[in-house]
């Protein structure tokens, strides 16, 4: 199982003077701390109804990851667009998944973080807090196939296959299907819908598992630690 974690990631801090290079395929980590800096200026750039819907969750983090998640995607594709970011408007897929035509980018959400993955292709991310205590035993069977399963032996491998599978169905848009074990995550490239799926894995220090899939075998992955955003007055 081990074989499947790509270990070596290795985050560099994201300054705004950086240009993101968009043929790479670039990941960006983002603290809830960010809240703090963007709690004064994210009405000036989300939707009404991205604002309506921020303000219906119960959880107080609930709230902050959502906003963290659109306020950052619009500042990064109004950069790597020259665009404003409150011009940066997401449709919606047939399954929900938030889209715009210029660049492929999805967003994932779990604990203390928000990732959010941008590139030319396809692309999912799926990021999950590890909670020690899971019963994971009472979920495999719902959404992993024989080979699969005959690889789960632990906490870890668990969360490898979930995070795969979840971030495969990402970047397809499916989101969610019935028959989990349909799909087969024991590789790291696996099809579906006669497309390629590159699946990159990374067990995070902190506790956390982070997959990524994306619909081409991409030289350069590019992974961005976005710890603050310095001109942020400058925005909209
Ligand atoms: C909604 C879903 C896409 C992801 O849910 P999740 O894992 O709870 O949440 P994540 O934080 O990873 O992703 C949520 C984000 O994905 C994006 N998203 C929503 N629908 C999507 C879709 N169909 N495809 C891709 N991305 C989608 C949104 O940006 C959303 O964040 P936002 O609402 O704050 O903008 C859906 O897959 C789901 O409900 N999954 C349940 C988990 C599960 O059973 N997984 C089985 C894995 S084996």
């Amino acid at each position: 199982m081990s074989n499947l974690i790509n270990n070596k990631l290795l985050w560099e801090d994201y300054e705004e003077s950086i240009l993101i290079d968009k043929k790479n395929v670039n990941i960006f980590k983002i603290s809830l701390d960010i809240y703090q800096i963007i709690k004064e200026h994210f009405m000036l750039v989300l939707t009404d109804d991205e604002l309506n819907k921020a303000s219906k969750f119960k959880q107080e983090s609930d709230t902050k990851r959502y906003v963290i998640g659109k306020f950052c995607t619009k500042m990064i594709l109004a950069k790597m667009m020259n665009k404003k970011p409150a011009d940066i408007h997401f449709e919606f897929s047939e399954y929900k998944k938030p889209y715009i035509n210029d660049i492929n980018f999805n967003i994932s959400h779990s604990g203390d973080y928000v990732v959010i993955a941008f590139s030319t292709y396809s692309v999912g991310i799926d990021i999950e807090a590890i909670n020690p205590v899971l019963d994971y035993q009472e979920l495999i069977h719902q959404c992993f196939n024989g080979e699969e399963i005959k690889k789960i032996i632990d906490l870890d491998s668990f969360y490898l296959f979930w995070t795969r599978k979840e971030s495969l169905l990402k970047a397809t848009g499916e989101g969610l299907i019935n028959d989990l074990p349909t799909i087969n995550c024991t590789q790291e490239k696996t099809e579906r819908f006669g497309i390629f799926y590159e699946l990159k894995s990374f067990k995070l220090n902190d506790g956390y598992f982070l997959s990524i899939a994306s619909s081409e075998n991409q030289d350069i992955y590019k992974y961005w630690d976005l710890k603050t955003l310095t001109n942020i007055i400058n925005f909209p």
